[in-house]
């Protein structure tokens, strides 16, 4: 059953302000490459301004300050929002600024941004559709709206994914499969969809130590994957690497236009 929004945004705190520091610091959410795109993606020009939605702690935020004329973050959990503070004086960015709050009903006004941006955030929301048109709404006409996220290939992929993401992570609520994800975009009078895909690699325990679940949820997790070597149901190509379990997230960076 699924949870009510006030049961999982208690969820999303709860989960979110143990993960933020060590969120922050792995180094799979940072990676050269996967900021290249995202900020390729995303296409800025020095007059853009860009909300940045479900930030977490700013490591998306803080790659496209310096292209881009002021950035606005925003997440619900707050001890996100103090590690995106942190990361922002830290790298001398003066073209920021941070707000703790609810995406799905965005305290923006109408067409305000010129660029709508969320990374990793759309499996943990139980009304993604929603969230979608408030991106909308608070992009100007031509403006861009870009979404990057894990997606799922299959009903039955889905469906152990999720079973397993839930054990590791019990705010994950849902990936999206990839033709939902851009039916999503079309659904919401976005144009000229376009979709870039990268892997997010990562070790199993590294993972592990940077969420919470109960010991006897890691090990569930843990048996999991194990049991996928060579399997692939999880759709995560789960490897051995020098003894390690290693796994492959497939993300998706969607883009679309608001239409003028
Ligand atoms: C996996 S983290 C991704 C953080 C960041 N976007 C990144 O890619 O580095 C997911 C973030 O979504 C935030 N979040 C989830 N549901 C939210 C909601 N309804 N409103 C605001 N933030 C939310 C969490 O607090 C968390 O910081």
């Amino acid at each position: 059953m699924n949870p009510t929004h006030d049961q999982q945004n208690r969820q999303i705190i709860d989960q979110f302000t143990r993960q933020a520091e060590p969120f922050a610091r792995h180094p799979a959410h940072s990676t050269e490459e996967s900021l290249r795109l995202v900020v390729e993606a995303v296409g800025l020009t020095p007059d853009d301004t860009l909300l940045d939605v479900a930030c977490g702690p700013g490591l998306t935020a803080c790659a496209f300050a310096p292209h881009a004329r002021q950035i606005t973050g925003i997440d619900l959990t707050p001890a996100m929002i103090d590690q995106a503070r942190r990361r922002q004086a830290e790298a001398g960015l003066d073209n920021m600024d941070w707000h703790v709050g609810d995406v799905s009903q965005l305290p923006f006004a109408d067409g305000q941004f010129s660029v709508a941006f969320s990374r990793y955030a759309f499996h943990h929301l139980l009304d993604p559709a929603a969230v979608l048109a408030e991106m909308v709404r608070v992009t100007r006409p031509d403006g861009r709206v870009v979404v990057a996220d894990v997606y799922t290939s299959s009903p039955e992929q889905a469906a152990a994914y999720d079973r397993v993401e839930r054990l590791r992570d019990p705010s994950h609520v849902r990936a999206l499969g990839l033709e939902e994800l851009t039916g999503l975009f079309r659904d919401a009078g976005l144009e000229d969809v376009t979709t870039t895909f990268y892997g997010l690699d990562t070790s199993l325990e590294s993972l592990l130590a940077a969420s919470f679940p109960g010991d006897a949820a890691a090990d569930a997790v843990r048996q999991t994957f194990g049991e996928d070597l060579g399997v692939n149901r999880l759709g995560v190509n789960a490897r051995q690497i020098d003894g390690d379990l290693w796994f492959t997230f497939p993300i998706v960076i969607v883009g679309g236009r608001r239409r003028v």
